[in-house]
């Protein structure tokens, strides 16, 4: 029997597509999904936040506060401690009590339980913590819930594991702490980034002074509250809030043994200019301007799947977004007209709802400046396509973007844009995808699509950077190291080699 009934391909906020032919699709306006919104219910948020200091909640001392908002709306959601130096000095100081009391003379076995604490009461609170993420960053709903929490508890699960068995992370060789850890995240991952720097840094015997960004400090703030919660020691971990002064009270503290920055790559220099010569180590982690290559033998449907996932995930606010794409010619039309339909499917808005793929972008300035990009874009004589979704009329956002007809010295393909925006390029011979992809200041990732693994270990083995995906993009896992070539920074995180980064090794 023959089935002649519209086959319905769901989606967008504008439309759906209908057809009767599988392959083709026709837009028609017939219905959408109903709204699915998580809900807030069971989350609280503080009208005001204090510092975490010395295992207390502390008034700031000069008592000045800055706020948070929803960037999907614009709306204040709570009011945040802004550190001075004197508050950074007292979080310093109550970190090094910690260390030299307590922490570091801890059997290892004992610190473990501790941090395997950390991650059970983040498994247990999971949801609250995912709604946090989404009212204060932006981000949907969908990867706070099924991304950066799960990760975030797997983090702390992992290094927990590692903190006792060190003689078998660095064989014949005895590790020792560092001392004071001072950690600056930024505002793309918020708790997940909190757990990349915590949970090695504790693992390993250091104690930590952490500032969360600016725009996104609210799931940091409740991190703190998990932290008093599994009873860890006092000041083993303090949380400051506040802008780049604050990084900076931090990154120039005297009594601070180790730096740990994520963000972009002009603060990273200034962090690597003010620590020169101070004996202070670093582990910096910065921008990147990834190649997304696919071959004309790759499975074109996952590859337009992984293209959308590497550059429209977290709106774009990824270092390791797969922001350059490089299409072999004989396959460009095609990956470009199924990129262009997958794009219409694509909904933009609400963070808390389930349906939505691109939530907020997480502030005003960031999506001032990836306007700014879109404009440049254009003015370099790049032709533009952007989804014809809707959004929102208040906060900020910006519908997945891209740009054909791009040259390699256009700024767009140069420099980090940090948003939903991808840039495209065709090459012909393996030589050229690679030294096109190669052709970027930054190394921090890759991905590769095609069917041939000796492809694969050429190209993996030929792109100067520090992961490389193949057949996928944007997948994580604490194992993993994690770090870049060139302006992408210096160390790496994840893994074994993560544990690197907060020990000295002795014989
Ligand atoms: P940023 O580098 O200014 O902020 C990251 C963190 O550093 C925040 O906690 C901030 O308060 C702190 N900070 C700022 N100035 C500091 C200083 N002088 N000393 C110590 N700490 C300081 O990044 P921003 O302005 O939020 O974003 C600008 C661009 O940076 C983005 O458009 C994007 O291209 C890139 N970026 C890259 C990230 C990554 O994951 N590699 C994350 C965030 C931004
Ligand atoms: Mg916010």
């Amino acid at each position: 029997m023959s089935i002649n009934r519209p086959i319905i391909f769901p989606k967008t906020n504008s439309g759906n597509f209908v057809s009767t032919e599988p392959n083709k699709l026709a837009f028609n306006d017939g219905w959408q999904y109903a709204p699915a919104p998580e809900s807030t219910d069971h989350v609280t948020i503080d009208q005001r936040y204090k510092l975490f200091i010395g295992g207390e909640f502390v008034a700031p001392e000069a008592g000045r506060h800055f706020e948070t908002i929803n960037p999907a709306t614009e709306e204040q959601l709570s009011s945040v401690a802004l550190a001075g130096e004197a508050d950074v000095d007292r979080a310093v100081k109550a970190a090094r009590k910690a260390y030299n009391g307590v922490w570091s003379k801890m059997p290892a076995s004992e610190r473990s339980k501790y941090i395997y604490r950390i991650a059970r009461i983040l498994q247990e609170r999971a949801r609250e913590f995912a709604v946090i993420e989404s009212l204060d960053g932006g981000k949907p709903i969908r990867e706070s819930r099924d991304i950066d929490i799960p990760l975030a508890a797997a983090h702390f699960f992992y290094y927990a594991g590692w903190a006792d068995k060190l003689e078998y992370a660095f064989p014949g060789r005895h590790a020792v702490p560092l001392g004071v850890a001072g950690q600056i995240i930024p505002w793309n991952f918020p708790l997940l980034m909190c757990a990349w720097k915590i949970a090695p840094a504790l693992a390993c015997g250091n104690t930590v002074v952490l500032k969360p960004a600016e725009t996104t400090p609210l799931t940091a703030m409740k991190l703190a509250e998990v932290i008093r919660d599994a009873g860890l020691p006092p000041g083993v971990v303090n949380i400051v809030t506040g802008a780049g002064e604050t990084g900076a009270a931090i990154v120039n503290h005297p009594d601070i043994d180790k730096i740990a920055f994520t963000g972009s790559t002009e603060v990273g220099r200034i962090i690597q200019k003010a620590i020169a010569g101070t004996g202070k180590r670093y582990t910096l982690e910065l921008g990147g301007k990834a190649a997304n290559i696919i071959f004309a033998d790759a499975a074109i449907d996952e590859a337009v799947e992984g293209i959308v996932n590497g550059i429209f995930f977290n709106q774009g606010h990824v270092c390791c977004a797969g922001s350059r794409l490089f299409v072999q010619e004989s396959v460009a039309d095609e990956v470009i007209r199924k990129l262009r339909d997958r794009m219409e499917t694509l909904i933009v808005g609400d963070p808390l709802d389930k349906n939505t793929d691109i939530g907020a972008i997480n502030s005003a300035s960031q999506l001032e400046t990836i306007e700014s990009y879109l404009k440049l874009g254009q003015e370099e004589g790049a032709q533009m396509y952007q989804s014809s979704c809707a959004v929102p009329d208040r906060g900020y956002w910006c519908r997945p973007t891209i740009f054909t007809g791009v040259s390699q010295s256009n700024r767009i393909v140069q420099e980090e844009i940090f948003g939903p925006v991808l840039a495209i390029q065709t090459f012909r011979t393996l030589e050229e995808g690679l030294s096109k992809a190669n052709n970027t200041p930054y190394g921090l990732s890759g991905g590769i699509w095609t069917d041939k693994g000796a492809k694969i270990f050429k190209m993996t083995q030929g792109i100067r950077a520090g992961v490389i995906w193949a057949n996928t993009f944007n997948k994580f896992d604490p194992t993993s190291p994690f770090g870049g070539y060139k302006e992408s920074g210096f160390g790496r995180e994840g893994g074994l080699h993560g544990l690197g980064a907060y020990v000295r090794l002795e014989a």
